[in-house]
């Protein structure tokens, strides 16, 4: 127990920034440790003053006379006695938080850590533990349900390739995460949903044909945008709602001309996402710009 503890105790900061690494830390024998905890997460908990119980131990054999100190010394042992106190602290901590965690079954996803109260962070599930090791991901605690949120390399606004043919630019994602990992948590979600946004000037999506598309997980053109809930072929949000720029388009980018528009929404098709890529044309000339961006997988709720 207090191996497991001071382990998981020290190799906190080391373990963090590597997030899908499952051999990062020498902790991994073979008990089931969950040790992804730096102390900012953990703040709440800690009442150093109210909570700290200093447990006497029992006396040891009596100590040899020691040299007579140098000058400084008493300083010294204080700095160290300092020291010790913030370890049993640290100590008492992360021995709740194993407490805390070490509730079977293990973790397959953010939201089996719903009841824990615990901040938002790194934490890490285990969606199929006969296939895969556990993986870090980041649960957003600070929704109404608890989120699993997987990222990807594509970060921010990123400018579509100038090129005019249809779907002649191709745009793949990379995940921080292996894609069957993905398409587990997204079968043990209730719902998964990914935001897409297409901002344009005179770059149109579809018109009323696949010129465009995002890469469903088995990479498949799918030609709807997000917020178009039906996922009827050649829909944005606005088409649904019949609230388009130009009534005759079913997406505000297929009117085709300046000034900017914009697409956007939720692509909430569990069994299609995550997106794996993007297909995009109509960009070939001078006065025409186009700027896509993709979020992160969100998955919430248990299914089943
Ligand atoms: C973890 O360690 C094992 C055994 O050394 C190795 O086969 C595996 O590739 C390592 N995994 C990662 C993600 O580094
Ligand atoms: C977590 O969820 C809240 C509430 O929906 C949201 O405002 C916040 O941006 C989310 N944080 C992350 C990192 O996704
Ligand atoms: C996810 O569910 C689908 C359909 O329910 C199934 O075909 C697929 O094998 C499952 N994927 C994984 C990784 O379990």
């Amino acid at each position: 127990m207090l191996n497991i503890v001071l382990c998981s105790l020290f190799m906190l900061p080391a373990v963090l920034p590597q997030t899908n690494n499952p051999n990062s830390s020498a902790c991994t024998g073979s008990t089931h440790i969950y040790y992804n905890y730096a102390p900012d997460h953990v703040a709440p908990f800690i009442a150093p003053e109210r909570n700290m119980q200093r447990v006497q131990g029992k006396s040891g054999p009596r100590g040899q006379k020691g040299e007579p100190g140098q000058k400084g010394e008493s300083a010294r042992t204080e700095g160290l006695e300092n020291r010790l106190a913030k370890v049993e602290e640290e100590l008492t901590l992360a021995k709740r938080q194993l407490d805390a965690l070490r509730v079977p079954p293990s973790r397959p996803t953010c939201a089996y850590y719903d009841e824990l109260d615990f901040e938002s962070g790194y934490y890490l599930i285990s969606p199929d533990p006969t296939r895969f090791q556990p993986v870090y991901v980041y649960c957003n605690f600070s929704q109404h349900s608890a989120a699993t949120i997987m990222n990807h390399d594509l970060t921010g606004e990123i400018e579509v390739e100038r090129c005019e043919a249809r779907k002649c630019s191709e745009v793949s994602v990379n995940y921080n995460l292996p894609l069957e990992v993905m398409i587990q948590i997204a079968n043990l979600s209730a719902e998964c949903k990914q935001y897409v946004k297409f901002r344009c000037q005179s770059v149109f999506l579809f018109r009323n044909s696949p010129a465009a598309a995002w890469l469903s997980r088995g990479g498949i053109a799918m030609h709807y945008w997000g917020g178009a809930t039906s996922g009827r072929d050649y829909y944005c949000a606005c088409g649904e709602t019949g609230n388009c720029v130009d009534p005759v388009w079913k997406c505000n980018c297929d009117k085709n001309s300046a000034p900017e528009a914009l697409d956007e929404g939720f692509l909430t098709t569990k069994d299609a996402l995550p997106v794996t890529g993007f297909l995009f044309g109509d960009n070939g000339d001078n006065e025409e710009n186009a700027w896509f961006t993709l979020g992160p997988l969100v998955c919430t709720g248990r299914q089943g």
